[in-house]
C-alpha cells in the first residue's frame, strides 16, 4: 500500500466516524406489496394484524376457559373456581405488563388462583405478545 492510499484511507475513516448517526443510516427496505396483501386478508373484524394473531391463538389455547370474546364464558367456565373474569371489562386488563405476567407465568404469578396456566414454556413470545395485544382490544371502548 502507498503511502497516499494509507492516507486516503485513514481520511475516509475519519470522515465517516465524525458523520452523524442519520447520515449513515440504511435505508429503508421497500414495501412489499405481497406481504401487506397476505396480512390484510389475515386481519379479523376490526382487528390490527397483531391482534388477529391473537384471536386466532386465543381462540385456541384460552377460549375453552375464557370464551372467544374473554367474556368468561368458555365451555369449561362452570367447572373454575374462581371462574375467569370478564376480560373486556377487568380493570388489571388494561396493563399490558400485567398481562404477559399472568399469560407467561399463569394466574398464580400474580397471587391469585393457579387456574390460568403458565404458557412460556409452550408458546413463543411472539405468541404471547399477540396475545397480549387481543387482550388489549378487548377491552377497547369498555373504558
Ligand atoms: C383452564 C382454564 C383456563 C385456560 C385454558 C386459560 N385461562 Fe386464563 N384464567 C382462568 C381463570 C380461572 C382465571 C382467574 C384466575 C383467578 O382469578 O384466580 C384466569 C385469569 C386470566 C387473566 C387475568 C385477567 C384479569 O382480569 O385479571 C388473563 C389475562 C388470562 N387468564 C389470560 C389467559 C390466556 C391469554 C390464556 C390462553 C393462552 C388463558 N388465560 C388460558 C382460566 C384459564
Amino acid at each position: 500500500m502507498t503511502g497516499l492510499t494509507v492516507r486516503s484511507t485513514a481520511a475516509i475513516l475519519i470522515f465517516s466516524a465524525a458523520l452523524p448517526a442519520g447520515c449513515r443510516r440504511t435505508a429503508p427496505p421497500p414495501a412489499d406489496a405481497l406481504l401487506d396483501t397476505i396480512r390484510a386478508d389475515e386481519r379479523v373484524g376490526n382487528l390490527s394484524y397483531s391482534e388477529g394473531q391473537g384471536k386466532h391463538l386465543f381462540v385456541q389455547y384460552c377460549a375453552t376457559c375464557h370464551g372467544e370474546e374473554g367474556h368468561g364464558d368458555g365451555q369449561n367456565a362452570s367447572n373454575l373456581n374462581p371462574p375467569p373474569p370478564d376480560i373486556p371489562t377487568s380493570k388489571n386488563a388494561r396493563d399490558a405488563a400485567y398481562l404477559r405476567r399472568v399469560i407467561t407465568q399463569g394466574s398464580a404469578a400474580t397471587g391469585r388462583s393457579p387456574l390460568s396456566p403458565p404458557w412460556g414454556r409452550s408458546l413463543s413470545a411472539q405468541q404471547i405478545d399477540y396475545l397480549v395485544a387481543y387482550c388489549e382490544a378487548l377491552t377497547r371502548g369498555k373504558r
